[in-house]
């Protein structure tokens, strides 16, 4: 059986086409900016419920309002977003497939509420599963490639972060699997694993404020570009941080009955003023 190891190397100017979800914040913000200035005439249509900012020096872009929890949202997205491919693909334009709409709560499950733990795992998990399934026959017949946001919380359990956790686990994994099935066919697939960011995530998580400061956060530019850095390099997983490079690699040599219990006792840090009320 033949194993193929040749990594997939694309530079970014040669993407005509970037899709991405959540461009409208943080990370996805930051990636849409910086395509913009490195691929002038790359066309990019986001996909999220708020529209893109303004972008320096293009209007080659095109925003598709859809909210990835709801499946009528869902279908009468794809229905445009395959219209406006179809218009463009004449050209035959390499696509860049960026699946990095997400969110996460952090709290006891079910808390807040069951519906926001369903919802994040439509977001999360079964949106780039969807979209990636409905753009492949595209980036089978022009090439091209897909970057996944995962997350370092895909790599252990993580205590009041629960379905977080669970859901970047099955992103990081079906990931690095879809990576192996691509490669032979000229795709490659990045899955991207930040630690801490500097975005509105932690905020909409119910942070009363961002452990960045404490656990050494980067900032969403920093992020995004080592992203767009290590998909033209053709790797199928990045890291960022060493700090979390070096978690993700020690995690392996502990049981993993033992992970979730430390995991609880780090994640209980991270807002530990609440745990100390509840004490009292
Ligand atoms: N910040 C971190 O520390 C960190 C660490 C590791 C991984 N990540 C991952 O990085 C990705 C981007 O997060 P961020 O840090 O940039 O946070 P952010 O600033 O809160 O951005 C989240 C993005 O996801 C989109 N989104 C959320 N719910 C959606 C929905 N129902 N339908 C469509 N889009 C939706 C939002 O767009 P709309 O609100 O306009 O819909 C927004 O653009 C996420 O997958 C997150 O899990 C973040």
């Amino acid at each position: 059986m033949e194993v193929c190891m040749a990594k997939v190397q694309i530079p970014l100017e040669k993407f005509g086409l970037c899709v991405i979800t959540g461009g409208s914040s943080g990370i996805g913000e930051a990636f849409v900016n910086l395509l913009a200035v490195r691929c002038p005439e790359c066309r990019i249509i986001n996909l999220s419920r708020s529209p893109l900012g303004e972008i320096k020096g293009t209007n080659n872009n095109i925003h598709i309002s859809c909210d990835l929890s709801n499946d009528d949202s869902k279908k009468s997205a794809i229905k445009e977003l395959l219209r406006v491919i179809e218009e463009d693909s004449g050209e035959r334009k390499k696509l860049l497939l960026i699946n990095n709409s997400g969110f996460g709560t952090y709290d006891t499950f079910p808390d807040p509420n069951l519906q926001s733990q369903l919802d994040m795992l439509e977001v999360n998990a079964k949106a780039p599963l969807w979209l990636t399934g409905e753009l492949l026959s595209y980036l089978r017949t022009f090439g091209g490639a897909i970057l996944n946001v995962a997350s370092i919380a895909g790599f252990q359990p993580t205590p009041y972060f629960a379905t977080y956790g669970g859901t970047k686990a099955f992103l990081l994994n079906w990931s690095l699997a879809l990576a192996e099935e691509l490669r032979p066919q000229g795709i490659s697939v990045l899955t991207l694993c930040p630690g801490p960011v500097r975005t509105n995530f932690f905020k909409s998580a119910g942070f009363s404020s961002p452990p960045v400061n404490q656990w050494g956060g980067l900032t969403p530019d920093q992020v995004a570009t080592a992203g767009l850095v290590s998909l033209e390099r053709g790797r199928n997983l990045l890291i960022t941080g060493w700090n979390n490079r070096l978690l993700s690699f020690m995690t392996r040599f502990v049981p993993l009955r033992w992970i979730g219990r430390l995991s609880a006792f780090v994640m209980k840090k991270m807002r530990l003023e609440q745990f100390q009320t509840n004490r009292t």
